[in-house]
């Protein structure tokens, strides 16, 4: 059976391509392939910002955590736990200062996990959540995907990076770009989007 996750993270809220077309992937893969559906929603529910309780519990045996640590553990193993058991993720995420939100910062920083997702060996880091596709949604108000601000897209590819850091490599990129330069880019966006969104449903079904 698929388990597909759905995770998004715009602090747009009905307003964020990224979550709409993320929705869209993620429905039209279980209207396609059928199977369960479990959504984390970031913005509404957002994990808290790492602290000395989660970086030194992590690292603690299970039976000397302190109560802050045991509950800091337990948030980063609850999203672990529902990445590790889905077999398909929908991620969206809307530049903001020419990253992802902080929200899905916070969530990467409790997924990216040693010993968990991720291991260091003889020939160096090697990501532990295999076999699973990724469709990452990035929407962004400019153009990064070529031109004078690619340099500067620490969006997508710093995305892009984290995933495959955990083993997350077979990774399809949605982009909607040029969402603030002006109603006509905005159209022309969300047009190209639906394109992209559609050949890519019809490869799943
Ligand atoms: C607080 C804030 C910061 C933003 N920073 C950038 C930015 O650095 N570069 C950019 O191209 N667009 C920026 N934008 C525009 C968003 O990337 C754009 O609205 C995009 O569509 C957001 O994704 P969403 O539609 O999924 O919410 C920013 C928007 C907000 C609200």
């Amino acid at each position: 059976m698929n388990r597909t996750l759905l995770v998004t993270s715009s602090p747009r809220g009905a307003d964020s391509l990224s979550t709409r077309f993320a929705i869209q992937i993620a429905e039209g893969i279980l209207g396609h392939s059928g199977g369960s559906l479990a959504v984390r929603d970031l913005a509404a529910n957002p994990p808290p910002h790492i602290a000395p309780a989660y970086i030194e519990g992590r690292i603690t045996s299970p039976e000397e955590r302190t109560p802050e640590q045991i509950e800091a553990v337990k948030i980063a193993q609850e999203l672990v736990d529902e990445l590790k058991a889905a077999d398909v993720i929908v991620l969206g995420s809307g530049m903001i200062n020419f990253g992802p939100s902080s929200q899905l910062k916070a969530w990467f920083d409790h997924v990216t996990w040693p010993g968990i997702t991720f291991s260091y060996g003889d020939t160096g880091p090697k990501g532990l959540l295999v076999g699973k596709n990724v469709y990452l949604v990035t929407a962004a108000g400019g153009v990064f995907s070529e031109g004078a601000w690619a340099p500067f897209d620490f969006q997508t590819n710093y995305l892009l990076h984290l995933l495959g850091f955990i083993g997350l490599t077979d990774v399809e990129v949605v982009r909607v770009e040029g969402t603030v330069l002006g109603p006509d880019a905005l159209q022309a966006a969300i047009a190209n989007t639906e394109t992209a969104v559609k050949s890519l449903l019809a490869k799943v079904a």
